[in-house]
């Protein structure tokens, strides 16, 4: 297709998103913290997280010197929290080694901590006008089907023949913007995962997926692997009506989040509470119904333990605290312990074993 960028860039004026919190700005950095929030999380939900962040940390200095609780607090309920603390980690290296401004060449811009290829380049185009491809989850799939590219995307080989391609397709520098935003636009408003609305895209007629029907294979899925599974009890530690929390460790899984204790399946758990959290007394109340979460690597199947505790006696630490419930959920915490907090909120007044808050 010859016209691909031409399409694009027509469609996009007519039926694209203007007015966004992060268009009709140059600023760089308000462009950065747009297409990080956006990484794996649609517009609605990132729009007052944006602009809360941007009212809390207005620029790359505020970013810098806050403190990281207070960044994580702000992106509580949005996952992904490695996305926040590589956003203050490039802010504090933004002041050490470009005096506070941000880069403007794209490989500066790409060594920054949390910043790849495609957000780079987006963040080049949006802020600076300059002509590079991008090429997130969105993009691919809409080439995947567009040109017929079958090959799960995530593969190295279907990867660098998608960059090509995508290389291949730019119009001039000066509509960089238009169609960048117009890409962008088209895989997340009409080429959606499931029921695309091809009536109304401009590649209808040319598109290989659409033509040949073969849009529910395109674009082709990751390959499955069999992962092992790890068990874990999460410890619901009530006091009143509160419970209580840990810091985890900076590294490792779910580092520097808020997190319920854990132990494992077959410790002694009211020996447990009186010994690693000097609780008074400890009954336990019948487990809650397990459920799994999912990471890159291994499925953790979850039990919930709730515990009566009397905290009497217990040492207030800075890795430690009691909760209650509501106020939990205000804290940067994992996605799966998120939700059975909800879960609890939801439930209120909570009832264990007869005993109630
Ligand atoms: N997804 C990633 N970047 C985006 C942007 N600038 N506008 C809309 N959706 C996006």
């Amino acid at each position: 297709m010859r016209d691909f960028a031409a399409r694009l860039i027509a469609w996009q004026q007519i039926h694209g998103r203007h007015d966004l919190p992060w268009q009709n700005t140059h600023d760089p950095y308000a462009i950065w913290v747009s297409e990080i929030m956006l990484q794996q999380t649609q517009v609605s939900a990132v729009i007052p997280y944006y602009t809360r962040f941007m009212a809390s940390f207005p620029d790359i200095a505020a970013l810098a010197a806050a403190h990281e609780d207070a960044v994580l607090e702000h992106w509580s309920g949005l996952g992904y929290y490695s996305r926040a603390r590589n956003l203050h980690a490039a802010a504090q290296y933004i002041i050490a080694q470009h005096e506070g401004r941000f880069p403007q060449q794209i490989e500066q811009i790409e060594a920054l901590p949390g910043i790849g290829r495609s957000t780079a380049a987006a963040i080049a185009c949006f802020a600076f006008g300059q002509r590079h491809a991008i090429l997130d989850g969105n993009v691919k799939r809409v080439l995947a089907r567009v040109f017929g590219i079958a090959g799960w995307p995530g593969q190295t080989v279907v990867e660098k023949r998608m960059w090509a391609l995508a290389e291949s397709l730019l119009p001039q520098e000066a509509s960089i913007t238009a169609y960048t935003q117009g890409i962008m636009d088209l895989g997340a408003t009409l080429c959606t995962r499931s029921q695309p609305r091809c009536a109304a895209c401009p590649f209808a007629d040319a598109c290989v997926a659409h033509v040949e029907q073969r849009i529910s294979e395109l674009p082709s899925p990751k390959p499955r692997k069999t992962i092992p599974e790890k068990r874990t009890v999460m410890l619901l530690l009530l006091s009143g009506d509160e419970i209580l929390l840990e810091k985890r460790p900076p590294t490792g899984i779910w580092g520097g989040l808020w997190s319920l204790p854990e132990a494992d399946e077959t410790a002694n758990l009211p020996e447990l509470a009186r010994q690693r959290f000097g609780c008074a007394k400890a009954e336990l109340a019948p487990a809650l119904p397990p459920f799994s979460h999912t990471f890159s690597h291994f499925r953790l199947e979850i039990t919930p333990q709730p515990v009566w505790v009397e905290k009497t006696g217990m040492a207030e630490q800075g890795d430690r605290a009691w909760l209650a419930i509501e106020d939990a959920l205000g804290a940067a915490l994992p996605a799966p312990v998120r939700k059975l907090l909800k879960k609890l909120a939801a439930e209120k007044p909570l009832k264990f074993a007869g005993k109630q808050v």
